[in-house]
């Protein structure tokens, strides 16, 4: 049977990952140095270092997502290590100009979610930001064969509805934005993809 980070990094090369992923490629500037926790089979970090220059870390927990990670990058400019989950990150305070977190939070516990936020802040440097991707959970079968249908995008059928419940109440409870007026930090937000994802941003 296919392992699940095999799917997954096979899922990242098609051209709807990359619709996914481009709000977040646009908002990092060239050459800094960027963060990436839960990086997964590692695409953000490959196409940001080879499209825009940037000093990219990617960090997961997973090692099987890691292995695919290793195959598919081949420049040594990329670092990528295995962490361990709700720990604080090995990196020096201000580290870096961004912290990314793609299809990650809204699978965590508030209390994690919260850890994780807290290390994030600690990283980057002044003026930086959290970058936070997620699915929406909201839309149908209709609307994504009308955007994303091709026979190589099969996979967004499957990525739409394994995702839909968490996104849906992740989209719904509005957490980073409390947590951002909570802690007076400013924070962002907008709908991406048509209506399937939402890019909020942290500045710190
Ligand atoms: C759905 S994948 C997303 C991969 C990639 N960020 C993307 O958007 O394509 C979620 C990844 O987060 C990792 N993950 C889950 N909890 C984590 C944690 N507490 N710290 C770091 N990585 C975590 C999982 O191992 C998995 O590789």
């Amino acid at each position: 049977m296919i392992k699940f980070s095999k799917f997954f990094s096979n899922l990242q090369e098609t051209s709807w990952y990359r619709s996914f992923l481009n709000p977040v490629i646009s908002e990092v500037r060239n050459n800094s140095t960027l963060l990436d926790i839960g990086t997964g089979s590692g695409k953000l970090i490959q196409i940001l270092s080879n499209e825009k220059g940037v000093d990219c870390t990617g960090v997961d927990t997973n090692s099987d997502m890691l292995k695919e990670a290793k195959s598919k990058i081949k420049s040594n400019k990329i670092k990528l290590l295995e962490i361990e989950a709700n720990k604080q990150l090995p990196f020096e305070d201000h580290s870096f100009n961004y912290v990314t977190i793609c299809n990650v939070l809204f699978h965590l516990s508030n209390e994690n979610i919260d850890l994780m936020l807290q290390d994030s802040k600690r990283l980057l440097k002044e003026d930086g930001k959290i970058i936070v991707l997620t699915p929406t959970g909201i839309g149908n079968i209709f609307t994504l064969t009308k955007y994303f249908f091709s026979l190589k995008n099969i996979g967004i059928f499957i990525w739409f509805y394994a995702t839909r419940n968490r996104a849906a109440k992740w989209t719904k409870t509005n957490y980073l934005k409390e947590y951002s007026e909570k802690n007076k930090i400013t924070y962002s937000s907008q709908i991406v993809m048509e209506g399937f994802a939402q890019l909020e941003v942290i500045t710190v």
